[in-house]
């Protein structure tokens, strides 16, 4: 059984340092600033503007989203609602729970997802087929 919803789904402000001299922004992820600890990190990078990545839910794995570059949007929907968000900042991380479909599209040219995940590469732990993932949120 799994009960999370689209009110579960957090954006994260990343601190950022602007340089007084304006030498650009540093922005540092500290272990306070994500609710999990981080066992993996991963980016998706080229991918094309056609393209659509995800297309999964997890069962345990909690992920943080971060548009590192460029642009790109994330479908989220948890059985019932879906929403769309639009990651176009590095100092902003989206907070994905446990037992959310997402979908990757409308990556911008230069688009780069960061992805801090509280596990492992497990494939036991993805949902990957939409029928499934239903029946998981309404068992
Ligand atoms: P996939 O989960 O389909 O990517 P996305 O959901 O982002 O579109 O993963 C693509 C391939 O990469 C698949 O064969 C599994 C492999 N993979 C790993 O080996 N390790 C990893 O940490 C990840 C995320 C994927």
């Amino acid at each position: 059984m799994n009960r999370t919803t689209l009110e579960n789904i957090q954006l994260i402000d990343i601190p950022k340092i602007s340089d007084p001299d304006g030498r650009g922004n540093l922005s540092v992820i500290e272990k306070d600033i994500i609710p999990f600890e981080i066992q993996r990190v991963y980016y998706l990078y080229d991918v094309p503007s056609n393209s659509t990545r995800g297309g999964h839910a997890h069962i345990e794995l909690i992920q943080c989203l971060i548009a590192l570059s460029g642009s790109f949007d994330v479908v989220l929907d948890d059985g019932k609602n879906k929403k769309v968000v639009t990651l176009n900042r590095p100092d902003i991380g989206l907070l994905i729970p446990t037992g959310i479909w997402r979908e990757l599209e409308n990556f911008s040219s230069g688009g780069v997802c960061l992805s801090l995940v509280s596990d492992v590469y497990k494939e036991e732990d993805y949902i990957r087929e939409y029928g499934d993932f239903l029946s998981f949120k309404n068992a």
